[in-house]
């Protein structure tokens, strides 16, 4: 039996090439490795408001954007979160086991709730047990994701290993998989922060679906440090992140990004960069326009079918090991 990978990703806002890089890259990679599921994760998506219409929209697109990616239905499972219960039903008995104290330490939870846990959702604070039902509902070996996932991750396997524990064994200990390189792009306008879907300046992303005027625009614009030299260095991380982008978007080493940019500036570089970008976002973009709502549908649903086989297995045995029925 092959092993398993889960992933998933939140219908809101536009995916970037930190999602890309960080973990849509990686998923179509280990495809052909790993049992893969895939899912649209829409109940994460209602921890913020969002607009009915909207959401509906944005997780079919977003169907769009994985199968862009390569992402590939005859290889993988790619299904909407809510067309299989369980993830919530599990969620509920997982939130029985979770303690405040784990989820108070989130800090996602931190950034998202802005400090001010009073006005926070409840939803929001408890977020990452959602997370963790996703996972171990699939008996899952490996969840390729960004950084930022990380501690979502280690509540993750917290949580499997107490209920293993006090239940006995049910759940398998997921692994976290985070990419040496581009598991933390950062913003174009300030290298210190990630670049993110929810930053107020759309300069400091490039968004998946942003025109070649656009992607030019940003790359010409972004931050640099001081120095000249294009090299990886921790002490210039605005330069380190353009030139990661460069050498995942290229498929070349470092070093060989390193010694193709010898000699040359800023200027130089910048245009390059954008070239390889809008060169790697232009077929993309075609491949978002070919699936009709129709056999979009058709894949999801097939993904839900068989998504929901798996889960109800470990939803009976989850609630025979607790004296649930
Ligand atoms: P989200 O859009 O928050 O649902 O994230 C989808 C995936 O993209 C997750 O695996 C994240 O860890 C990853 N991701 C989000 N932002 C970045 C970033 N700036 N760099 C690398 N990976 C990211
Ligand atoms: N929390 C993830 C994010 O915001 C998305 C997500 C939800 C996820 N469930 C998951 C990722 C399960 C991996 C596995 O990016």
């Amino acid at each position: 039996m092959r092993e398993r990978i889960f992933s998933g990703a939140q219908p809101t806002g536009q995916l970037h090439i930190g999602n890309y890089l960080g973990a849509l890259k990686n998923w179509v990679e280990l495809q052909d490795d790993y049992e893969s599921i895939f899912c649209i994760v829409n109940l994460h998506a209602i921890t913020l408001p969002q607009d009915p219409a909207s959401l509906r929209k944005a997780t079919l697109d977003l169907a769009r954007i994985y199968l862009a990616a390569g992402v590939d239905p005859a290889k993988s499972t790619i299904f909407i979160q809510s067309d299989v219960p369980q993830h919530a039903e599990l969620a509920w008995t997982l939130s029985c086991i979770a303690r405040m104290g784990e989820l108070e330490r989130m800090t996602q939870f931190k950034d998202k709730g802005k400090g001010n846990t009073e006005r926070a959702g409840v939803g929001l604070f408890t977020y990452p047990i959602l997370m963790a039902s996703d996972i171990l509902l699939y008996q899952t070996d490996l969840v390729p994701v960004g950084q930022d996932q990380k501690q979502h991750l280690e509540l993750t396997r917290d949580l499997a290993e107490r209920f293993n524990r006090d239940y006995g064994e049910t759940f398998k200990v997921p692994e976290p998989y985070i990419p040496k390189a581009g598991a933390s792009i950062k913003s174009l306008q300030d290298p210190e922060k990630k670049m993110s879907k929810s930053d107020e300046n759309a300069n400091g992303s490039i968004f998946l679906l942003d025109d070649p005027d656009t992607i030019t625009k940003k790359i010409k614009r972004a931050v640099t440090d001081s120095g000249t030299d294009i090299t990886f260095d921790e002490t210039r991380p605005a330069i380190t992140n353009l030139l990661t982008i460069f050498q995942l978007l290229t498929g070349k080493t470092g070093e060989e990004c390193v010694a193709h940019f010898e000699g040359k500036g800023y200027g130089h570089f910048k245009t390059e960069l954008a070239e390889v970008t809008v060169e790697f976002l232009k077929p993309f973009q075609a491949r978002v326009k070919e699936y009709d709502e129709e056999s979009l549908k058709a894949i999801l649903s097939a993904g839900a079918e068989k998504a929901r086989q798996i889960a109800a297995e470990t939803l009976r045995s989850v609630y025979k090991q607790m004296g649930i029925n």
